[in-house]
């Protein structure tokens, strides 16, 4: 099956954004991913559901949202009349994170839980049997353009030994330092969704970019 790729507008121009959005959609983008950071749960701030909201009409991506933010539950709701597709939430965010995915799904919308680098696969395995997917975070959330984390391959290899284990069916996402070196890595290992930013909108190019990543997460 094909990888899908997740453009993360974190690393988009903000003053022309829409271009940006439409750039990649044409080159064979299924996934916009909006990063919704609070300053808390990370350190650095982005984006808010009024983002979501003004991206929605603009756009057919399915709009993948990751939420970095403490009190994850505030936010559902919003995110969800703002058309957002997805929302994932961070299992170290909240002692309630069955309580939230339920939320999530309650508003119509697909769940994810998120694992940061210091998370072992084991802390979400009660939650596996309803999301419809799961971001194993390959850099620690708050800033584009850090390096990979080679050492989340074995993560995501055991995570995706459990899902065929259990016959589930979720999504595996990664991002942090996904590239054209790092992509068919984590795609080898089991990944399927790539977000990837800097690699992305950093330098010339974001259409070709896709493409590549398409290519080789064939
Ligand atoms: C980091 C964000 C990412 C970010 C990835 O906390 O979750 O989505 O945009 O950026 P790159 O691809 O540059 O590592
Ligand atoms: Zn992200």
């Amino acid at each position: 099956m094909a990888g899908i790729i997740a453009p993360s507008i974190l690393s988009a121009d903000v003053t022309k954004l829409g271009d940006d959005v439409k750039l990649v959609e044409a080159a064979g983008a299924k996934y916009l991913h909006i990063d919704l950071m609070d300053g808390s749960f990370v350190p650095s701030m982005a984006y808010g559901p009024a983002w979501v909201k003004q991206l929605r009409p603009m756009t057919d991506l399915f709009l993948d949202v990751h939420l970095m933010a403490v009190h994850p539950e505030k936010h559902v709701k919003e995110l969800a009349e703002a058309g957002a597709d997805l929302i994932g939430v961070h299992v170290e965010a909240t002692p309630h994170i069955h309580r939230v995915l339920q939320m999530i799904k309650k508003a119509g919308v697909k769940a994810e839980v998120v694992i940061n680098p210091g998370t072992p696969v084991s802390a979400i395995v009660p939650v596996l049997s309803m999301v419809d997917q799961v971001l194993v975070m390959t850099v620690n959330p708050g800033f584009g353009g850090q390096a990979f984390l080679p050492e989340m391959t074995e993560k995501i290899k055991e995570l995706s030994a459990y899902k065929q284990e259990h016959g589930l069916d979720f999504d595996i996402e990664v991002d942090g330092g996904i590239n054209d070196k790092t992509a068919p890595m984590t795609a080898a290992a089991g990944a399927n969704v790539f977000v990837a930013g800097s690699y992305v909108y950093d330098k010339k190019d974001p259409a070709a970019k896709v493409q590549k990543l398409l290519d080789l997460t064939k």
